[in-house]
């Protein structure tokens, strides 16, 4: 198992480079499959979800060429559609291979998904899309089964707004009969990300990225190139580790508009932000003040932002309260917080973060993903030495994560546990 190791207490500064949206090129890499032509993404981001839906594709029988490092080449004449993958079960990205298949071949079998473990996660809205485009769809042996003699646009309003199954029906309806109209729909950055690549192969899709979506079936899709959005996550992250630590960092390669929610919140806590045509500056040069925010469908304060910005805040000025309305488990990783001299209670989905002076470092442990990164911004800011254990929940979404920070001055370097004479190397040298 690997772990960071990270001396706090050093103020972030410079530049950092932000990657391609992981949960963008998720949707985008299975909604290639939808052509036997190639298609050709770029700015994918070399994170561990990505590469293990890379995998199950080529198990499919899709062929996929990593020109470099962020480019990849699909040819999507696959030979099952079945996806027999292990690795898909511990990841959600694996749901949109049943939208694709389905439109593709009228028939998939996926592995039900797993992901963070980060509150209940069904997928009914998904299965009630499916349907009404005329699918049978049941569960059993852990696996997903939709089939349909044929795909028919359908008319469809969602119970809950759910990302997953916006993007899930819109793959499918892209290849059914007809027009489908979608109700109730997510309207995240990514989402009109996947409706951008669809109709660049040739789908008629309109609407993305407001609440109703409108989709005219095409009877073939054709190959692309497109270049994957930003990831507002990953640039989020490193605009509260910039704040936190009160650094100043310039993180390029973004769209700001996209990061509008987490700037208010930075300007509202005394953060100053500078916002470019592609880059964002932040420089907080004071103590920061207190807020409350409740997590929101987009364009409202992000669910993946939340463990960073209650982590943030556990040093600020006073007393703030941080609501989660989308997901009910996300604050698992507030009692490794609290060995760090947080000063954080949880009651029901609301966390109330009293601010204490100074945070000291202890071993903790990423219990998911964002939580993760949360725990290395307060490894960052703490006072000493903090290990953050199971690093592979963050190199799930997270690339190059502590290089890029080491890029902008943060002391941390990751080491496997039993490496002591490394860890060992690594702490007399940061003294
Ligand atoms: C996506 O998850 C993201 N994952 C998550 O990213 C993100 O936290 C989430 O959207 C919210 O923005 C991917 O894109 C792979 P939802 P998803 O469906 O699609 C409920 C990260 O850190 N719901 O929008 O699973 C659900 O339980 C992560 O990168 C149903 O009840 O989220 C939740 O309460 C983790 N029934 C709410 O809706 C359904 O059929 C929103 O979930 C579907 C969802």
């Amino acid at each position: 198992m690997e772990q960071y190791i990270i001396k706090g207490g050093k103020r972030l500064e410079g530049e950092v480079v932000i990657n391609g949206a992981k949960n963008a090129a998720l949707g985008i890499i299975a909604a290639a499959l939808m052509t036997d032509e190639q298609v050709t993404i770029e700015n994918i981001p070399d994170v561990l979800d990505i590469n293990v839906l890379l995998d199950a594709l080529t198990e499919i029988g899709a062929i996929v060429e990593r020109k470099d490092r962020h480019t990849v080449k699909i040819v999507g004449r696959i030979q099952t559609t079945k996806v027999d993958n292990e690795s898909m079960r511990k990841m959600r990205g694996s749901y949109y291979l049943i939208g694709a298949l389905l439109g593709k071949c009228n028939n998939a079998q996926v592995p039900l998904p797993g992901g963070c473990n980060i509150g209940s996660r069904p997928i009914e809205q998904h299965i009630k899309g499916f349907k009404a485009l005329g699918a049978d769809v049941d569960i059993s042996f852990g696996m997903v089964n939709a089939s349909a003699e044929k795909l028919k646009g359908g008319h469809i309003f969602f119970d809950i707004v759910s990302v997953g199954a916006t993007i899930n029906v819109m793959l499918a309806a892209a290849l059914a009969e007809g027009q489908t109209i979608i109700e109730n729909c997510a309207k995240e950055p990514h989402i009109v990300d996947v409706a951008n690549f669809l109709n660049s192969m040739g789908a008629n899709i309109k609407g993305a990225g407001t609440d109703v979506i409108r989709i005219k079936g095409v009877q073939k899709l054709h190959g692309s190139t497109y270049s994957i959005i930003p990831d507002q996550i990953e640039a989020g992250t490193f605009m509260l580790a910039a704040a936190a630590t009160g650094g100043n960092v310039t993180i390029k390669n973004v769209i700001p508009k996209h990061l509008e929610a987490i700037t208010a919140k930075l300007v509202e806590i005394g953060v100053e932000v500078t916002e470019e045509d592609d880059a964002v500056r932040v420089n907080a040069h004071k103590r920061l003040g207190n807020t409350q925010i409740k997590t929101l469908v987009y364009p409202g304060f992000p669910t993946d932002m939340q463990p960073q910005m209650t982590t943030s805040l556990a040093t600020c000025e006073g007393t703030s309260i941080i609501t989660e309305s989308i997901f009910e488990n996300r604050f698992k990783y507030v009692d490794e917080l609290t060995k760090m001299g947080a000063n954080i209670k949880v009651e029901g989905n609301t966390a109330i973060i009293n601010g204490v002076e100074k945070l000291t470092g202890a071993t903790v442990c990423a219990p998911d993903l964002r939580a993760g990164a949360a725990l290395v911004i307060a490894g960052m800011v703490a006072e000493g030495f903090t290990v953050v254990e199971h690093v592979e929940y963050i190199e799930r979404g997270y690339e190059s994560f502590e290089k890029k920070l080491q890029g902008i001055g943060a002391i941390i370097d990751k080491f496997d546990e039993s490496d002591n004479r490394g860890i060992q190397k690594f702490r007399l040298k940061c003294g």
